[in-house]
């Protein structure tokens, strides 16, 4: 995995947004796979003021978000259609028709869950994933031991998960229980995984995910397996890594690098 360290979470942003960009520019087609929660706001809106002021063109772009909690209607303040809404698509010239995230209120989840997978396929598979970790150090909603050959499914929270995200709600009691979930199959299927992580809570599972052993209770260190994984954590997050240096010192040597 390639890990790249930035000073602070601006800076994290982004370097992931001229990621985001570079793959855009080389292809204005592409598929992205998008996560929500606090980590990616930052890269967001460094991406809506490059469709601003540089022309970012995402007019034939197509998005697959990773999950989204069951119960929870498209208007609810706290779904993750609302998130995606207000803090991206709102501001940028993506095609309505071209953004899929997983239904949290659907009749037949199952149906749903595989109509899903194809849409993916259809699409022809999502070019760049981005990614956050959870503070147990999942990746979606596939919280430990979640297989790791997993597809799009229902999870249950784990009470770590929960307790994490009940920040944005009014109460831990009313976060929801489940969530459709992409898998880790599903996700390790993309052609390059972007894994985005700030902020000293997330040290533990940054390390864990990129230095421990591959096993489902990190669901994270999956991407160990992925041939075009980069991670993007700044100073905070890369505080437990115990090759921090070397990290470092490839980083400063890249631009040499033959
Ligand atoms: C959200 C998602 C989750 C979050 C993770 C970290 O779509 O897939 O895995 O990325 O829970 O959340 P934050 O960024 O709020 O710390």
């Amino acid at each position: 995995m390639e890990i790249i360290v930035r000073d602070n979470a601006d800076q994290m942003s982004r370097s992931a947004a001229t990621v985001v960009a570079r793959v855009l520019n080389s292809k204005p087609n592409a598929v992205l796979g998008l996560a929500t929660g606090s980590t990616p706001l930052g890269l967001y809106k460094e991406l809506i003021r490059m469709h601003k002021d540089e022309g970012l063109d995402f007019s034939q772009v197509t998005t697959f978000n990773l999950d989204e909690y069951v119960g929870l209607t498209k208007k609810h303040p706290q779904s993750y259609h609302y998130f995606m809404h207000e803090n991206l698509f709102k501001h940028i010239n993506i095609p309505t028709q071209n953004i899929y995230i997983p239904s949290g209120t659907t009749d037949n989840y199952e149906a749903f869950c595989e109509w899903y997978e194809d849409q993916i396929e259809r699409c022809g598979g999502i070019d760049l994933q981005i990614l956050g970790i959870g503070s147990d150090g999942h990746i979606a909603f596939n919280e430990p031991t979640s297989s790791l050959g997993s597809r799009t499914r229902i999870k249950t929270l784990a009470k770590q998960t929960i307790d994490d995200n009940a920040r944005f709600f009014d109460s831990a009691e009313e976060v929801p229980i489940y969530a459709i979930t992409m898998g880790v199959g599903t996700i390790l299927e993309a052609r390059k995984l972007l894994l985005l992580a700030n902020g000293r809570a997330k040290a533990a599972a940054v390390a864990a995910a990129v230095e421990g052993p591959v096993t489902s209770m990190i669901t994270a260190s999956a991407l160990q397996l992925h041939h075009e994984a980069m991670a993007i954590v700044d100073r905070e997050a890369a505080s437990s890594l115990r090759m921090l240096e070397y990290y470092e010192w490839i980083q400063a040597k890249m631009p040499d690098a033959p």
